[in-house]
């Protein structure tokens, strides 16, 4: 759980970005590990952002699903470059699987197109052609053709469970400030970081 200081600021700092003419304020970097030790790194969108946790969407058997069904760490960043001064969230944690009724809540808000691309895409796959993919969203076009498109099972969200949280604000001269918050025993405890 986010303490209610750390909730506000990135909640702020978060519709600040979206008012700011940012093209992407939801745009956040995820970064999994697999059990070599490999790490692998990506852009997620980012949904909501509650006491609980950070959530975001994908498929849960693209690559990222398969590293963070044996290695649930993670770290996120983002960089929300039109603020002032601008800003870098790190965030470190664990991701949980969203409740089925929370992914479906989302699903059925996502335009029909979207919802007939989650069925078709397998995404991380090897696709053999553009013309594939197009042949399997008309394939589901038609399967659910007068009716609503249901969330596949495999297509889902996550929760970021954060256990580590820093702000970093731009600075003069690369004077920057960085203020990094820890989950200790359960409390968060802050400190300043040299830049
Ligand atoms: C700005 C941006 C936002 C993206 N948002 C998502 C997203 O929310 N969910 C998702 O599955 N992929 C998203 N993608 C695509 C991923 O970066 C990635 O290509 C895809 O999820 C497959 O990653 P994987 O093979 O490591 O599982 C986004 C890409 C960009 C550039």
């Amino acid at each position: 759980m986010l303490n209610p200081t750390i909730l506000d600021v990135l909640q702020r700092l978060h519709a600040a970005a979206r008012a700011s003419g940012d093209p992407e304020p939801d745009a956040m970097n995820l970064a999994t590990a697999d059990p070599d030790g490999r790490v692998h790194s990506r852009m997620v969108l980012l949904k909501t952002i509650e006491a609980r946790g950070l959530t975001f969407f994908t498929r849960y058997d693209s690559d990222k699903g398969v590293q963070l069904a044996a290695n649930p760490r993670v770290a996120l960043c983002l960089h929300w470059k039109r603020l002032d001064p601008p800003a870098q969230i790190r965030i470190e944690g664990h991701a949980e699987k969203l409740p089925a009724a929370e992914s479906d809540a989302y699903f059925v808000t996502r335009e029909r197109l979207s919802q007939l691309g989650a069925w078709a895409s397998l995404q991380s796959r090897s696709l053999p052609g553009r013309a594939l993919l197009e042949q399997r969203v008309a394939e589901f076009e038609h399967k659910f053709e007068g009716r609503e498109v249901p969330r596949p099972t495999e297509w889902g969200g996550y929760r970021i469970v954060p256990d580590l949280v820093e702000f970093w604000y731009a600075g003069a001269h690369r004077w920057n400030e960085r203020e990094r918050w820890d989950l200790v025993d359960g409390v968060w405890r802050r400190r300043l970081l040299y830049p």
